[in-house]
């Protein structure tokens, strides 16, 4: 099994960005530990981020027959991207959201939400172990 962890803008930030919400794990020990949390369960683990819609939109179309399932943190791409609805939508490979924070808690605009439309699950609010358990999530949708 494949599982693709897709990260939006500013991710790359982790552990620098507003750590009071985001917190301090920085982007490439969340990675590392990611894909050797996917060996421990026998799953190949891919992590890309991009800071460019366009970018996360050609990364999704490129997972089709090459992912079994995606872990997908839009960041402010969820607030504003009919693009990456529409991409995940037309792959239709199964998608788990995840927010660090809650977004649904803050700010008005944040709670705008047009990802979640293409995914069976959204954890959020969990810090950067929603991201473990997203790929749990789509271990158990994929294996029963
Ligand atoms: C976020 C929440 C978004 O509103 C924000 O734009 C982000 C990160 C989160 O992980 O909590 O960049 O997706």
């Amino acid at each position: 099994m494949k599982l693709t962890v897709l990260n939006g803008p500013n991710l790359n930030l982790l552990g620098i960005r507003e750590p009071d919400i985001y917190g301090k794990t920085d982007y490439k020990t969340l990675c590392e530990e990611l894909i050797a949390y996917g060996k421990e369960k026998g799953v190949e683990i891919e992590t890309y981020q991009s800071n460019h819609e366009g970018d996360l939109v050609d990364k999704i179309q490129s997972l089709y027959g090459e992912s079994d399932g995606v872990v997908i943190n839009p960041a402010a791409f969820t607030h504003t991207s009919v693009a990456m609805l529409d991409a995940l939508k037309a792959v239709g490979i199964p998608a788990v959201e995840v927010h660090i924070s809650d977004p649904d808690t803050r700010e008005e605009f944040r709670k705008i939400n047009y990802v979640r439309l293409a995914c069976f699950k959204t954890i959020k609010g969990h810090g950067v172990k929603g991201y473990f358990e997203a790929v749990d999530a789509l271990i158990d949708h994929l294996t029963t």
